[in-house]
């Protein structure tokens, strides 16, 4: 038997918040979200106020951390214990969203440690005790649709995927006003992070005819948009957030493969945002994987039009399509021009190329890969060497 899960409810477009009214009924809704952007763009007031309005009581959670820690969790996870919410509403990136996520875990099982959710896909039943709202504020990891929280352990040094359909968001509020505020870099990393969800997805060994209808249609629509969004067209921008949504719940279902694995394990060490690393990363990876995949990249590069008569050119287009994207978008293509030390680089490595195995995303890659050919990886990401093993 296999298996598709979205959320049950998608509400979207411009002023899509208002929709919140459909809570009513709901007691106790606990906001969380991360610094000031949601204040500063009058998005948290207004989720508060169509909240009142429907006869909810609130309270409010906010100051969760990028890549949030497990400290971070714990404590939302006493102040939801605390208020006692019915629903608990995440507004804001891929952040506070993921920690929400991880809280609820916690508030409706106080006895659970971190270490029993660890393991993929062994979650216990939530919902006994609130549903989950999910509004995103940028478009990238579509955490809002997703069965997956990236939660850091900052003691290792390890982001921790925590992944179960039980997190899988109840409501996701698509409003497109949203992502307006985004400055320009943060545009250009969560596109990015978008389109290698939907890359990775199509390749995936988890992958299906639903999940690939909608990462080709996501990777057409972020090629089409990105770099419009990019330099401030509004039109492009709201055309992105959907798209990023399409992205997640193709990979949500389908899963991911390497060039999320050593992102996550290069995000936390190197200290460089999810969204680069990603940008880093995909060309590398795609051609370590056309070794086993490189008809479905053709398909990919035949799908966007780029040129190329046998699979080998069109798996080279499309290698060649995403790094003049990046650079587009003013992406450095290695880590090494990311301002990433050499000496910083070669302590870590090993490290680095070993968790990054582990790393649940690393079962779903198309080519099985060992510690020493992901080291290999990274060293070509690292000096922007081509992958040619
Ligand atoms: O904290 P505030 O003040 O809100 O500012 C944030 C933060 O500084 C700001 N920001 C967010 N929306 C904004 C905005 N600024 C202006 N206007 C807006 N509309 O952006 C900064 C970064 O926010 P963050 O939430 O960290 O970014 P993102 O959405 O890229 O999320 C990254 C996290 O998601 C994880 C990553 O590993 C990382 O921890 N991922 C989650 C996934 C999932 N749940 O399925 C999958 C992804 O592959 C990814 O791993
Ligand atoms: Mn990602």
């Amino acid at each position: 038997m296999s298996r598709f899960t979205l959320p049950r409810d998608i509400y979207y477009g411009p002023g899509a918040l208002e929709e919140l009214k459909v809570l009513q009924g709901h007691k106790k809704a606990m906001i969380f979200t991360g610094g000031s952007s949601m204040k500063r763009g009058g998005f948290l007031q207004k989720t508060e106020e169509v909240l009142k309005a429907a006869g909810l009581e609130t309270a409010l959670f906010e100051g969760i951390e990028p890549d949030p820690s497990i400290e971070t969790v714990m404590k939302g996870a006493q102040a939801m214990r605390e208020f006692e919410p019915d629903v608990i509403v995440a507004i804001g990136g891929g952040s506070p969203i993921d920690a929400a996520k991880a809280m609820w875990i916690f508030y409706e099982y106080p006895e659970k440690t971190f270490e029993d959710i660890k393991t993929p896909f062994t979650m216990p039943k939530l919902r006994n005790k609130a549903i989950f709202v999910a509004i995103p504020s940028t478009s990238g990891t579509a955490s809002e649709v997703t069965a997956f929280s990236v939660i850091t352990d900052y003691s290792s040094g390890i982001k921790y995927p925590l992944a179960d359909f039980e997190i899988t968001p109840d409501i996701a509020v698509l409003d497109t006003d949203i992502p307006l505020t985004m400055p320009p870099k943060l545009t250009a990393h969560t596109g990015i992070d978008a389109l290698t969800h939907a890359i990775e997805a199509y390749v995936a060994t988890a992958r299906s005819d639903f999940s690939d209808a909608l990462a080709l249609k996501a990777i057409g629509d972020i090629f089409d948009n990105l770099v419009d969004s990019y330099h401030g067209d509004k039109e492009a921008r709201g055309k992105m957030h959907i798209a990023q949504c399409l992205a997640g719940m193709a990979f949500s279902n389908a899963l991911l493969g390497i060039a999320h694995s050593l992102a996550h394990k290069t995000g936390a060490v190197f200290h460089i945002p999810h969204g680069c690393c990603n940008a880093i990363l995909l060309p590398y990876v795609i051609q370590y994987n056309s070794r086993v995949c490189m008809a479905r990249y053709a398909a990919i590069a035949r799908y966007l039009g780029l040129p190329g008569g046998t699979d080998k050119q069109l798996t080279d287009s499309l290698v060649k399509a995403i790094c003049g994207l990046n650079k587009e978008l003013n992406i450095e293509q290695t880590y090494a021009a990311n301002g990433v030390s050499e000496e910083l680089y070669k302590e870590h490595a090993d490290a680095i190329a070993h968790n990054a195995v582990l790393d649940p995303c690393t079962l779903a890659n198309p080519r099985p890969i060992d510690d020493a050919a992901m080291k290999e990886v990274l060293a070509c990401a690292y000096y922007g060497k081509r992958v040619t093993f």
